[in-house]
């Protein structure tokens, strides 16, 4: 082959090699484990997450396996979260299953355990981006983990704003309807995107945990976004409860 020739050859390659790495990330379900940055138990110790997500006839599974004692606690003293999405009709069911059993499948129907939790207080808008600590010594995150992460996490943006419910036949409570929880968050900038019609759902009082969370670790607002005085005021009377 003439020099030229080989030179735009190899320039061919480099799109294709990148479809294969897109496609083999994208195939690879299996489960992915990772210390949260965000979780904590309720003594404030790692809350460890092992998340998979499976494909099925249209159907996205997300599946979390959590454990507020460690990361090589027995499956059965686990949490088992579930998140079904349906991307057309852009909904988010949730489901909280008994650990015992194996990872459900997409489109499955078993009976669920009550929520341990109100799902909603964190995921008003479905899917959550995952945030681990990369840093945490009993969990390492390999390098093609990382990537499978990056890939699920603009997986996750791409949805934009789900319908968040609790899937058919939960039992618990999945979010709270109170008045004062239900009050909303009105800083501007936050606004941009956190409001009705926006790419996120509006924020809550009974978001507020993560909403501190979120804002302290400077996840939010994302850059080149920026906070005003009077806004950093605004948001820390409403997370103090005013
Ligand atoms: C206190 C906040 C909080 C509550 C309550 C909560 N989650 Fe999450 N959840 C998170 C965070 C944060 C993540 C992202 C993982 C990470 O970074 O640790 C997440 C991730 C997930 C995932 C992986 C997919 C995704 O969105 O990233 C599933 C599945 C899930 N949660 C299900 C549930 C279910 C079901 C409930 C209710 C029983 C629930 N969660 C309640 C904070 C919460
Ligand atoms: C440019 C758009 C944008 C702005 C501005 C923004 N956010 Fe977000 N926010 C997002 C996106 C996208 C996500 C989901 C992906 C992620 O977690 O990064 C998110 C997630 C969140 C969540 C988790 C609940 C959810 O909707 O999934 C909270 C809480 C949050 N943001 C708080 C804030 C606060 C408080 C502000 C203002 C200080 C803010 N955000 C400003 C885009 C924005």
């Amino acid at each position: 082959m003439a020099p030229r020739a080989r030179r735009i050859g190899s320039l061919a390659a480099l799109p294709l090699a990148l479809l294969a790495l897109a496609m083999a990330l994208e195939l690879d379900e299996r489960p992915l484990a990772f210390a949260s940055r965000e979780s904590k138990t309720r003594a404030g110790a790692t809350v460890y997450n092992e998340v998979r997500r499976r494909r099925s006839g249209g159907r996205e599974l997300w599946v979390m396996r959590q454990s507020h004692d460690g990361p090589t606690l027995d499956r059965a003293r686990q949490d088992l979260l579930l998140i079904e999405v349906d991307p057309d009709r852009g909904t988010a069911d949730f489901a909280q299953l008994r650990p015992s059993e194996g990872d459900p499948v997409p489109g499955e129907t078993r009976e669920a355990a009550p929520f341990r939790a109100s799902c909603f207080r964190c995921h008003p808008s479905g899917l959550r981006a995952l945030r681990p600590d990369f840093d945490d010594p009993r969990v390492q995150v390999s390098t093609w983990d990382r990537l499978r992460l990056a890939a699920w996490n603009l997986r996750i943006k791409a949805y934009g704003r789900l319908r968040a419910e609790a899937a058919a036949g939960s039992n618990g409570v999945f979010r709270s309807e109170r008045r004062f929880d239900r009050e909303t968050l009105k800083a501007e900038t936050c606004l941009r995107c956190h409001s009705e019609g926006g790419p996120r759902a509006p924020l809550e009082r009974q978001h507020t945990e993560t909403i501190r969370h979120l804002v302290s670790e400077g996840e939010m607002p994302p850059f080149p976004f920026a906070l005003s005085d009077e806004e950093n005021v605004k948001i820390q009377d409403f997370v103090d409860g005013f």
